[in-house]
């Protein structure tokens, strides 16, 4: 059978918003033998070139990816991003010469290249390939705190600055700045990477490292100010959390773990970016690149579409099965209670309104990346997954489903007080949350 080449591609990011009046029979579109199967590497093959070559298209996408064009995050984007003419499309791009941290070698960067090569990879496995490089190299910014912390190895260690069996730090480099100067700067590995067991693994959160701990530390050996309000905040994040948006709402955030984000419908955990196809997520890496280069450059956009291939190839590590009759009691009341939100392959889901859902709202609300509603994450190795919710309240995923924790003298992470919200399967019987929280960790 010969189908109508309307490209799946189109339909997927641009669907029923696309204002454009349906074509007229004249300019009916070429013919081919079949769409392309979404996700296939053909698919990603064609998403990529319209996201590389296509600046009306990377508007597009932009535009249908932004939840709630009013929060900050929206609308610096909107203001400046694929516009031709002026915005970020004007910036130089930036293909820096970075090298990671080790101990014991000493890289001169001069005689490094600069990170990638110029040459497009023609096959998925070359992009995954190029993304991993990215993860591991491209500065997000120089970090002096990173930098003093290496400088003493017992706070290095206190605050989750691990050591990989290569004896680099992954998530700290070496690179030539923009300003031609040499720094120590940090990339996406140091908060979404771990060493488990003697072991590089990437995608879990580093749920070890203490961002507020390690800047606090550098403030106070050496002297540098810091605004006292700040700094009481910073003290109060504690490991694996951070507040990542610019406003001035306290809305620190659990590092989320980054599996199954291709099933996910929405980016981030307050939901701020509609994952409408691949070029949502190289366009968030694309932006989060240059913003946190403080705007003066910007990254082949290459190295984000790398990325975002990288980021989809990430996966969970393998579960223990758990007792097979306890966790197929437990998919049963998860499909009948849980199911409604927890509902596309990865265990997440559409956006669901704050308040339906109960959980601390100033991230929901936030002026920076609110959007009035929490994402269903994925439910995927979530038995290793705490702190749980999406700011970390609570250690275990037996307190999640417990009564105890709606006390007010209960003890949780951020100390005593009440943690509201999500009472789906509290008030279960003993027999009904053992088989949930099995099904659970079998996931
Ligand atoms: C300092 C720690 C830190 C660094 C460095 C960092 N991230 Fe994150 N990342 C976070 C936090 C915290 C969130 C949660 C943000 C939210 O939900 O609003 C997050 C969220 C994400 C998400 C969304 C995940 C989801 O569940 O929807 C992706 C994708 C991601 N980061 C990728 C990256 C990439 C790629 C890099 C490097 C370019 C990077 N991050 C650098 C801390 C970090
Ligand atoms: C009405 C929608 C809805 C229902 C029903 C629901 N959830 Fe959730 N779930 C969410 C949302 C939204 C979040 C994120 C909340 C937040 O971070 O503040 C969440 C978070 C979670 C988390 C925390 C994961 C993590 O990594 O932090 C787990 C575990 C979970 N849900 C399991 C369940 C189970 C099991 C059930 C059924 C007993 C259930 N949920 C029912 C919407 C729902």
């Amino acid at each position: 059978m010969r189908l109508r080449a309307i490209a799946v591609a189109t339909l997927l990011l641009d669907g029923c918003r696309d204002p454009r009046p349906a074509p007229s029979p004249a300019a009916a579109p070429t013919v081919v033998d079949a769409p392309l199967e979404p996700w296939s590497e053909p698919w990603l093959a064609e998403e990529g070139r319209r996201y590389l070559d296509e600046p009306a298209h990377r508007r597009r996408s932009l535009e249908a990816s932004l939840t709630s064009p009013d929060n900050s995050y929206s609308r610096q984007r909107l203001d400046h991003y694929a516009l031709s003419a002026t915005g970020w499309d004007l910036l130089p791009v930036w293909n820096p010469r970075s090298v990671p941290l080790s101990d014991d070698t000493v890289t001169s960067l001069d005689s490094t290249a600069p990170l990638w090569d110029g040459v497009r990879p023609t096959t998925l496995a070359g992009w995954v390939a190029l993304g991993r490089t990215v993860f591991f190299r491209y500065p997000l910014r120089e970090d002096p705190f990173v930098e003093h912390a290496l400088r003493r190895p017992e706070l290095a260690r206190a605050i989750g600055l691990v050591r990989a069996p290569d004896r680099t730090i992954p998530g700290a480099v070496r690179f030539r700045d923009v300003d031609g100067e040499s720094k120590v700067g940090i990339t996406c590995a140091l908060c979404h990477a771990d060493v488990h067991h003697g072991t590089l693994v990437v995608g879990p959160a580093r749920r070890s490292f203490d961002y507020g701990r390690m800047r606090l530390a550098y403030h106070a050996d050496t002297g540098a100010p810091v605004d006292p309000e700040l700094a009481r905040r910073m003290a109060t994040w504690g490991p694996g959390r951070a507040d990542v948006t610019e406003d001035l709402d306290e809305d620190p955030v659990a590092i989320p773990d980054l599996w199954g984000l291709r099933d996910q419908q929405y980016l981030t955990q307050a939901g701020t970016i509609r994952h409408v196809g691949p070029a949502a997520l190289a366009i968030r890496q694309e932006t989060q690149l240059l913003h946190s280069n403080h705007e003066r450059v910007r990254p082949p956009r290459e190295l984000a579409w790398a990325l975002a291939m990288y980021l989809y190839s990430l996966r969970a590590p393998a579960r223990p099965a758990g007792d097979p009759a306890l966790v197929a009691r437990g998919q049963r009341l998860f499909d009948e209670h849980c199911r409604e939100c927890h509902s596309n392959a990865a265990g997440g889901g559409p956006l669901v309104a704050a308040g339906r859902v109960g959980t601390h709202p100033a991230l929901a609300t936030g002026h920076g990346r609110g959007t009035g509603r929490y994402r269903p994450p994925a439910l995927l190795d979530v038995g290793a997954a705490g702190p749980y919710l999406h700011d970390g309240s609570l250690a275990t995923l037996a307190d999640l489903f417990s009564t105890a924790r709606f006390s007010p003298v209960y003890r949780g992470v951020n100390g005593v007080g009440a943690v509201h919200g999500h009472r789906w399967g509290t008030d279960w019987g003993d027999a009904d949350r053992a088989a949930m929280l099995a099904w659970l960790r079998a996931r």
